[in-house]
C-alpha cells in the first residue's frame, strides 16, 4: 500500500468509526453500559462553559436583531426568524448571539418587544424539542405562528419512540428523596441521581439501557457533542449592543477569533482562508445598514473601526448579482464558505 493509499483506509476506516459511535447513540440496539462521564457540579450543568481537554472547538454567530425590525409583518418576522434557526441548525452552529441596536424600546410589559428580543424568542422556543415547550415556554403573542415554521429536526429532538444515548428534559416537581424527576419526551419520566430544582432543562445520558427504572444522571449540555460528535442545538443569548457580543460571552476565555462579515470585506477564497488552531470562533453579521454602522451607534466602540473589532472582515460572495445580500442569505452563504476552514482548523 502506497502512502496515499494508506490515508485513504485510515480516513475511511475513521468514518466507519464514526457512523458507528453516531449509530450507537441515536439507535435502538443495547450496546455495553451506560456512559461513566463524572457528574458535575451545577455549573457544569448549566451549561456554562467548562473547559476541559474534551471540549471541541464551537462556532458562534452573532446577528443584528434589526433585521426583524425590519418585517412588515409578525408572519414575516417569524418566518425570518425561522430562517436564521434553520441556517444556525444546518450547520452546526453553537451558539446564536443576537444584538440589539436600540434596547430602549423594548418594554417586555404589554407583550411588546424588540427585534432582538422577537428573534430570542423565536430562536430559543425552535430549538427546544418539541416535547419540552409546553413546560418552558408561557403563551405569548409573538409566537402565534411559530406552529407554521419547519421544525429543525436536530438530533436532540428525539421522537417519543426512538432511543437515544441522550435526551433533553425539564426536571419535575416531586419528592426528592431519590432525586429529581425528569419529563424527557418518553411515556414515563426518568429518575437522575442528582437534586434539582424543579423547571430546569437539563441534558440526560440515558446510555443504552432501556431499563425505564434505571436511574440516570445530568451531564453538561455539550456532552453529547464532546463524546459523540452529535449536533446538540445552539445556545441563544442576547446583547444590548454589538460591543456586548464580545464582552459577555459565555466563555470564561471569550472569543479567540471574531469574522466580521461585509460586503467591503476583503475577498478571499475559502481555501484561502486558514484559521488557526481555535476554542472559541465568533462570525458576525450586520443588519440592514451592516456591521459599520453597528459599531458607529455603539458608544462602548467609539473610534474604533472594523480592523480594531474584527480578526478578519471577509466579503463572501464577491460577485453578487443584487445590489444588496439579506443577512438571511448571507448567512447560508456565507457559512458554507467558513466550513472548510473551519474544517481544517478543528
Ligand atoms: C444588507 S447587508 C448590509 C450591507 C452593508 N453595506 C454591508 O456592510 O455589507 C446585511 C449583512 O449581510 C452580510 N453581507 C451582505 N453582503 C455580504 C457579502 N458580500 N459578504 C459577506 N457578508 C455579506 C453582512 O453581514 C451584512 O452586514
Amino acid at each position: 500500500m502506497n502512502p496515499a493509499e494508506f490515508e485513504r483506509a485510515r480516513f475511511n476506516m475513521d468514518k466507519k468509526e464514526k457512523r458507528k459511535k453516531r449509530k450507537g447513540a441515536q439507535q435502538h440496539d443495547c450496546g455495553p453500559g451506560e456512559t461513566d462521564e463524572k457528574i458535575v457540579n451545577e455549573k457544569q450543568m448549566s451549561g456554562e462553559d467548562t473547559a476541559g481537554p474534551k471540549r471541541k472547538m464551537t462556532v458562534s454567530i452573532a446577528v443584528a436583531g434589526s433585521i426583524i425590525d425590519n418585517a412588515q409583518s409578525l408572519e414575516l418576522a417569524t418566518l425570518l426568524a425561522g430562517q436564521i434557526a434553520r441556517a444556525a441548525t444546518v450547520f452546526r452552529i453553537d451558539e446564536v448571539v443576537v444584538f440589539d441596536s436600540n434596547p430602549s424600546v423594548d418594554n417586555g410589559g404589554d407583550g411588546e418587544e424588540s427585534g432582538a428580543r422577537f428573534l430570542v424568542r423565536i430562536l430559543e422556543y425552535l430549538e427546544t424539542p418539541q416535547y419540552l415547550r409546553r413546560r418552558l415556554f408561557p403563551m405569548h403573542k409573538n409566537l402565534k405562528f411559530v406552529g407554521l415554521l419547519p421544525p429543525l429536526d436536530a438530533p436532540h429532538h428525539v421522537r417519543k419512540h426512538e432511543w437515544s444515548e441522550f435526551r433533553e428534559g425539564v426536571t419535575l416537581d416531586g419528592d426528592r428523596s431519590k432525586g429529581t424527576l425528569v419529563d424527557v419526551g418518553l411515556s414515563k419520566n426518568v429518575l437522575v441521581e442528582q437534586i434539582l430544582e424543579p423547571g430546569k432543562r437539563v441534558t440526560v445520558a440515558m446510555g443504552t439501557d432501556r431499563d425505564i427504572l434505571k436511574v440516570r444522571k445530568v451531564v453538561p449540555p455539550s456532552s453529547p457533542k464532546d463524546e459523540m460528535e452529535l449536533y446538540w442545538g445552539y445556545k441563544v443569548r442576547y446583547a444590548s449592543n454589538l460591543s456586548g457580543v464580545f464582552s459577555d460571552s459565555q466563555y470564561k476565555e471569550g472569543y479567540d477569533y471574531i469574522i466580521g462579515t461585509s460586503e467591503h470585506g476583503k475577498i478571499m477564497s475559502s481555501s484561502e482562508l486558514n484559521l488557526p488552531s481555535l476554542r472559541h470562533l465568533l462570525i458576525a453579521f450586520g443588519g440592514l445598514a451592516g456591521l459599520e454602522e453597528s459599531i458607529e451607534e455603539d458608544r462602548n466602540l467609539k473610534g474604533k473601526g472594523v480592523n480594531d473589532i474584527f480578526t478578519a472582515y471577509l466579503n463572501t460572495c464577491p460577485s453578487q448579482g443584487s445590489r444588496t445580500i439579506r443577512t438571511e442569505e448571507a448567512l447560508l452563504i456565507s457559512l458554507q464558505y467558513f466550513q472548510d476552514p473551519i474544517r481544517r482548523a478543528g
